[in-house]
Formats: structure tokens, C-alpha cells, sequence
């Protein structure tokens, strides 16, 4: 999971990398590097974000073609040697790379035993040294790329240039790599926002699909070198919804933004949701499926589908779903909930269940990603681009379509509709009415070294989906669970002072409110949210009682109160240490 620019056309390549990688930062910010190629290709690279490098610090010479990437690292520590781009020996191929090659060790002692010296620890920079190899033996830079690409094993997303010629390639397997194209100008990158400001035409490559572009561009089949003609599709995100705007952090706007983004949620084909609702009615077993936020999301539908519907719905992680393979049929239905439609675990659950030839429904932001391709129907969430690590805005928006699937499941849709409306209302109310609480309730916390909230019903996802927000981003250790559970181990951790988070709902006051008596007799601050005031709460956070839409409300003070916790502690919100926006390696 990193992200990659490459641009070949007649601005400055510099200038359109660096604002790239900018706005690519997201996924992955352990370093950065661009190449450019004149008469040779000049290689800058930088431990650290690229956020506060200006171009003109970098002092680098003009260039129309060049390439760079931002690292995640996951072969071979944080070094200058280890960022990309890397090059061959002779200097003449370099390359970005985002995804892991699982052979590499095997190719690397193939050209190690041929005298082919290595400068890094990662695994890509056996790709510039077998394609300069298969050079060398005399295939043209076109056809030793190909040829290095079907020899690797593991996933990819590459764009490779080479010193002498003018041509820029590109390939995926597994890991995203979109076209952008204008009037004689070429982009490719991991996503969109990286190059949205140029243009809005884009043509995103499926998996082993490789593109040569000089002066025109061909896309071929790598597998079987066919050459394939590819729709473009036109992108309907701004470039405003990929700025921050006025605001501090992504994180923030991106709270912010809720009020409308739960409402564009519910904006849905009606035939499409009617589809999937009876794709619902007639499967024998539904899987929600999905990886940490999403995950939270599909534990709250399987909540809410029996509270409404007479389904059996089962919320299971992603990288846990291989445990379920004996129950998958062709009657089965796996909804596949993803931000990013790019994540390794989910795409892996999704493979696992088609073999099985189970339907397959997702509910993704982004529109293209592998994901959307593999599913049989995709509601798409309408959220535009989700650029800080932590998934906010379209963990709300997962909330209002899964809500519209389990009302629609029984009839009932205008009624979800109503709610989520309601919810939506509400959000810049509860934004605007305790952030200056929760700025305050930061600072009270800071220091503390376990933060704990507690929930039943549909509040326990609620709670599991709060404490995952405040450790990724504060890394105040945070721990959700649920009301009953607390004398099953968990209270032994209540001391004095100790913060637990309550979610307190219409339908679980009594039993939650006498788990919050059980934690308060043994010391605990407690934080109420919830729709009344009660004494035992020292602190009160207003949300309105909203029955099986609490969950969205329910929401907004906790990411408010993460990102105030983050802020207190002197941490960056929009790019926690060791996170990257979509987890590309399993
Ligand atoms: C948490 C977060 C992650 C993602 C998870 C799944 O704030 O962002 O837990 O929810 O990596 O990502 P997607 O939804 O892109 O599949």
C-alpha cells in the first residue's frame, strides 16, 4: 500500500509528481522518491512525509516524463536506499512499484549468481534489474517488461521508464493503478486524486493488464499479449473534495462532511436497491464481510437485520472468512463492505466465495477499484474521496446503505429513509454543540493510558468502532465492548479515574445504565452519550435517540473526541504512525 504518480507529456513532470504525491501522502508516508528522465534519469529520495517539501527546495531540472512513490514499507526498513524509484544496475530502468513480489528472492539470486549487484533490501528492485537483464539479452524495453511481469509472483502495480526512449509502461496485478489521459498528456497512478486537478478521463486497468504508452498508447493483456480497447470513464469527484479546504486536517472536513455524505449515501438507484434487497430475501446465507471500520459496520447491520427483518444475516472479518468456506453455495450472498475496494483480505474473501460461485454485492467509495470489479452488483457510497487514514465519513455512510438494505428487506424503505434523514440533520447539530465539550474532554483525557467504552445492542459496534478510532489516531490504548461482558474479565481493568465511554440507547438504558453504576462503584470517570442527562454521568455528550439509526449519531462525538485526543497529544490525524489508507498486503 503505497501510492504511485507517473506523468509523461509536455508540463513539467516535477511539478505534477510532487503535488501528487501530496495528495497521494495517504497512502503511505515512511518516504517518498521521484525520477526523472532527461538524458538520464536523476533519482530523488527522502526519508519522512512529503507534506512540507516545496519543489523548489528540491532544486530539480525540468523533465516531461518521471515517476515517484510514496512508501509504505513492508520489505526492508525505512532507508533512502530502500525508497523508490529503484533502478538497474546500469542506471537505465527505474521503476515504482506498490504491491509484493513473492518470488523475489529466487529472482534475486538468479541475477545475483549473473552479477548483478543489489543496492536495496526491497523486493521491487528485482524488476529494473530483470527487465534491464532481458535487455541486455535483446528484447526491447516493451517486451522485457512483459516478460519480467509474468515471471513475477504476488501482486503489483508498477510504472517502470527507461533512460533512452521516450515511453512510460504501466501494469497491474492486485494492487490499483488508474489511467488519467488528456490531449498528448499521460497520468498513471494508485488513485485519482493524485493527478484529478489535470483531468477527469480515466481508464482503470484490471489486474494483469499492462499499458505502453510513447506516442500513442496501447493496452495489452500481459498473459496473452493481446491488445485490448478500454472504456473511458469520466470521474464526478471534484478537486475540492480532495483539498482540505480551510480546514486543519482531512480528518476534520471529513467529520464535518457527514451531514451531507449520509444523505448522498441513500441516493441509490431504486432498482438496484430493490435488486439487492431481493438478492437479500432470496439467498440461503448472507456474509457481510469486511476489515476494521467496515467490519464495524457489518457487525452493526447484522444487528439491525434482527431487529427488522426475519433474515439470519452473519457479520464475519474479512481475514477470517476462509474459516467459512463449507457453508458457501451458489444460494449464498457475500455483501462486501470497503472504503477503498482495494484490500487485500476482503479481495481474497471475495475470490474465495465466487470460486464457490456465491453472489456478490459491494458497498464501496471508489468507483473502479478491484472490488467493484469482481462484485455481481456494487452500491457505490457516494462519500467522494476519503483522504485521511481514518475511515469517518464513509464508516457513516456503510451505516446508511446497510440500513437502507435491512428496511428495504422488509418492506420498509421510506422508513430508513426518514431516519437516515434524521440522522443527517442531526449530525452538524451534535458537531456544533459539544466540539468545543469534546475539546475540553481531550484534554482531561490526554494522559490517560486506557480509554473504555461500553455498549450493548447496537451500541456494542458502536463501541468497538470508538475505540478503534481513538487508539489509531491518539494511541491512547481504547478497548469496546460489550455491557455483559464487563464482568467477564474486562472490569478487573477499572481503576480510579479510569474514562469509560457509555452509549447509552432507549432500548438498553436499564442494563447499560447498571454497568455504568458497576464501573462508576469502582472509580471510573464516565463519559453518557445518550439522548438525557443522568447522575451518574461526570461528563454528558447530547445524541438524539434515533432507534436502529443511533449507530451514525452515536458516532460523531467519538470521532471528534479522537481527533482532539490526536491533536492533545501532538500526533498527525490524518496519517497515524504505521497506517496507510487501504491495506494492500494481507
Ligand atoms: C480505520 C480504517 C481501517 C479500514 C480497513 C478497511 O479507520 O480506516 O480499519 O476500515 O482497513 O478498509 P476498506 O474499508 O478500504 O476495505
Amino acid at each position: 500500500m503505497c501510492g504511485i504518480i507517473a506523468y509523461k507529456g509536455n508540463r513539467n513532470a516535477n511539478e505534477v509528481i510532487i503535488k501528487g504525491l501530496k495528495r497521494l501522502e495517504y497512502r503511505g508516508y515512511d518516504s517518498w522518491g521521484i525520477g526523472i528522465k532527461n538524458h538520464e534519469i536523476k533519482i530523488t529520495k527522502k526519508l519522512g512525509k512529503i507534506g512540507a517539501v516545496s519543489l523548489k527546495d528540491l532544486n530539480l531540472e525540468n523533465a516531461n516524463i518521471g515517476i515517484g512513490h510514496t512508501r509504505w514499507a513492508t520489505h526492508g526498513s525505512v532507508t533512502e536506499e530502500n525508497a523508490h524509484p529503484h533502478l538497474s544496475k546500469d542506471k537505465k530502468i527505474a521503476v515504482v512499484h506498490n504491491g509484493i513480489i513473492e518470488n523475489y528472492q529466487q529472482l534475486k539470486k538468479f541475477l545475483q549468481q549473473i552479477g548483478i549487484e543489489f543496492k536495496s533490501e526491497t523486493d521491487t528492485e528485482v524488476i529494473p534489474q530483470y527487465i534491464s537483464y532481458l535487455i541486455k539479452q535483446g528484447k526491447t524495453f516493451e517486451q522485457a517488461t512483459k516478460e519480467t511481469l509474468n515471471k513475477i509472483e504476488g501482486s503489483f502495480a508498477i510504472v517502470a521508464i527507461k533512460q533512452d526512449e521516450n515511453t512510460m509502461i504501466g501494469a497491474r496485478r492486485g494492487s490499483p493503478l488508474v489511467l488519467g489521459t488528456n490531449e498528448n498528456e499521460f497520468f498513471l497512478a494508485s488513485d485519482v486524486p493524485a493527478f484529478l486537478e489535470y483531468t477527469k478521463d480515466v481508464v482503470y486497468l484490471d489486474d494483469d493488464e499492462i499499458v505502453v504508452i510513447n506516442n500513442n498508447l496501447k493496452i495489452f493483456n500481459l498473459k496473452d499479449n493481446t491488445e485490448l480497447k478500454k472504456p473511458k470513464e469520466l470521474i464526478n469527484w471534484t478537486l475540492e473534495q480532495a483539498q482540505k479546504e480551510n480546514y486543519p486536517h482531512y480528518m476534520l472536513k471529513e467529520i464535518n462532511e457527514q451531514k451531507f455524505t449520509v444523505k448522498n449515501a441513500i441516493e441509490q438507484p431504486p432498482e438496484l436497491i430493490q435488486k439487492v434487497t431481493k438478492m437479500i430475501k432470496e439467498s440461503f446465507g448472507v456474509f457481510f464481510v469486511g476489515c476494521g471500520t467496515s467490519y464495524h459496520a457489518c457487525v452493526s447491520s447484522s444487528y439491525t437485520f434482527a431487529h427488522i427483518t426475519k433474515k439470519h444475516v452473519n457479520a464475519v472479518l474479512a481475514s477470517e472468512f476462509r474459516n467459512y468456506e463449507n457453508f458457501l453455495t451458489d444460494q449464498t450472498l457475500i455483501i462486501a463492505v470497503s472504503q477503498s475496494g482495494e484490500t487485500a483480505d476482503l479481495l481474497d474473501a471475495v475470490k474465495t466465495a465466487k470460486r464457490k460461485n456465491c453472489k456478490i454485492v459491494s458497498i464501496c467509495n471508489v468507483v473502479g477499484s478491484t472490488l467493484t470489479r469482481l462484485a455481481d452488483e456494487n452500491i457505490m457510497m457516494n462519500s467522494g474521496p476519503e483522504i485521511c487514514v481514518l475511515s469517518t465519513k464513509t464508516y457513516t455512510a456503510q451505516l446508511a446503505v446497510l440500513l437502507l438494505l435491512a428496511y428495504g428487506s422488509a418492506d420498509r424503505l421510506d422508513y430508513a429513509k426518514e431516519k437516515i434523514q434524521q440522522a443527517s440533520v442531526a449530525i452538524p447539530k451534535i458537531i456544533d454543540n459539544n466540539l468545543e465539550k469534546l475539546k475540553e474532554l481531550a484534554k482531561k483525557l490526554k494522559d490517560h493510558k486506557s480509554i473504555f467504552l461500553l455498549g450493548r445492542d447496537l451500541a456494542y459496534p458502536s463501541a468497538l468502532e470508538g475505540a478503534l478510532k481513538i487508539k489509531e489516531v491518539s494511541y491512547i490504548h481504547a478497548e469496546g465492548f460489550a455491557g455483559g461482558e464487563l464482568k467477564h474479565g474486562t472490569i478487573a481493568l477499572i481503576e480510579k479515574g479510569t474514562p469509560v465511554i457509555v452509549f447509552i440507547t432507549k432500548w438498553t438504558k436499564q442494563l447499560i445504565l447498571s454497568n455504568a453504576t458497576e464501573v462508576k462503584s469502582r472509580g471510573a470517570y464516565i463519559v453518557g452519550t445518550n439522548a438525557e442527562e443522568n447522575e451518574l454521568y461526570d461528563f454528558f455528550i447530547k445524541t438524539p435517540e434515533l432507534g436502529n439509526a443511533n449507530p451514525i449519531v452515536m458516532i460523531i462525538p467519538i470521532q471528534i473526541l479522537a481527533y482532539y485526543l490526536a491533536i492533545e497529544r501532538g500526533c498527525d490525524p490524518d496519517k497515524p504512525r504505521n497506517l496507510a489508507k487501504s491495506v494492500t498486503v494481507k
